[in-house]
């Protein structure tokens, strides 16, 4: 029995024993493998950058270990975000990790580009169309709709205001733009000179208000009648705009696919599209065909020309259908065929003009068009 006892209690230590030794030859051994990052323990990216890992090194006293780590990695350079490279080498029962963190951020701005002018001039007593501003970020794509607008017009007082608008992205990188909205006084000499003549061949009233004609309450831009160079709405008026949407939606409903190719145009897009109309064309020809500055209808903001600028553009189903369609939203078609000696431009079966669904109605005619300029008792000639 007592042999018994003391066989077990001598192989017990023996085992305990083994243990040991084992255990301190690998510790001892342990400190012979080495694991190393190249570069950097922690790595700051900016969202967008690319990224190659270095890797790390390993070595047992003087072999190279290198190939045999074993990399993990969460890494998604997509997300801004804190990930980590784990790098883990196993040899001769030992086990050695090492981490890297790499940490991708967003520090770029959005970009914010205002609608319309930076500077906008607006007579005493009219109202100020706030035309916005849009936005966009690297990360986070379109931020139009977080764009905040500080700052107002008193259409009261003359003077020069403010409009701030500033936008946020989701990492808080802020970025701001300015306007500036100059309430001015009108030229009444202008306003004078050229409201002379009150009323049209057919009497109807024309009134000059703010440098920009009307005639019944229509604005009308010709070859006869101008608008200031520096009325510049910004963009199609919200009448036009919206009428459009209404028709275009109708129209697709239909299998009608309209479009605007050219909106609004300021008074310099004009200046440049003319001069250069003249360059290949001469002046005698450009003048059949496109206005003057400052006599353009798309400077008004209430004209655009739909889908093609080829005559017969007229024949296609898009054609059809707006020539038919349009004056049931308020839209004429502004350049009538064979009437150029009247409205002063060759056909133009792409430009409408939005008018109102009173007059529009008028003057589509059962489809007979009648034209602004026939309708009014006006001209279109340059003075
Ligand atoms: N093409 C038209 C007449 C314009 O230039 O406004
Ligand atoms: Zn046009």
């Amino acid at each position: 029995m007592k042999k018994k006892r003391i066989l077990i209690l001598s192989i017990v230590i023996t085992t305990i024993i083994i243990i040991c030794v084992v255990f301190t030859l690998n510790h001892s051994n342990s400190k012979y493998l080495s694991i190393k990052l190249n570069g950097k323990e922690k790595i700051e990216l900016e969202y967008g950058e690319d990224y190659k890992d270095q890797g790390a090194k390993a070595s047992y006293k003087k072999e190279n270990l290198t190939k045999k780590i074993k990399i993990k990695t969460n890494i998604n350079l997509k997300k801004i975000g804190e990930y980590y490279y784990k790098y883990t080498i196993k040899y001769k029962n030992i086990t050695k990790s090492i981490k890297r963190t790499v940490i991708i951020k967003d520090t770029t701005k959005p970009e914010i580009k205002l609608n319309g002018d930076e500077r906008i001039n607006i007579y005493l007593d009219n109202d100020y169309n706030e035309l916005g501003a849009s936005a966009t970020d690297n990360y986070d794509g379109d931020l139009t709709d977080k764009i905040k607008v500080e700052g107002s017009v008193d259409n009261k007082k003359q003077g020069e205001y403010i409009i701030k608008y500033s936008v946020a992205d989701s990492s808080n990188n802020e970025n701001t733009i300015s306007r500036t909205v100059n309430v001015i006084k009108k030229e009444e000499k202008k306003v004078e000179q050229k409201s002379s003549k009150s009323t049209t061949s057919k009497g109807f009233k024309i009134e000059q208000i703010n440098g920009i004609y009307y005639i019944n309450g229509i604005l009308i831009a010709n070859k006869s009648y101008s608008l200031p160079s520096n009325y510049n709405p910004g963009g199609l008026l919200s009448e036009f705009q919206t009428n459009f949407d209404k028709m275009q939606s109708d129209a697709a409903s239909e299998g009608i696919n309209l479009k605007i190719i050219s909106g609004f145009r300021s008074y310099n897009t004009q200046k440049n599209i003319y001069n250069n109309y003249v360059a290949r064309d001469g002046q005698e020809l450009a003048d059949r065909y496109s206005a003057r500055a400052g006599h353009s209808e798309h400077q008004s903001g209430l004209a655009a020309d739909i889908n093609s600028l080829d005559q017969s553009w007229e024949y296609t189903n898009e054609g059809k259908w707006l020539n038919q369609n349009c004056y049931k939203y308020g839209f004429i078609i502004r350049y009538v065929k064979g009437k150029e000696s009247i409205t002063g431009y060759m056909f133009e079966p792409w430009h409408i003009r939005y008018v109102g669904n009173d007059l529009a109605n008028k003057l589509y005619n059962n489809g007979n068009w009648i034209t602004l300029e026939e309708y009014f008792g006006i001209d279109s000639v340059y003075n």
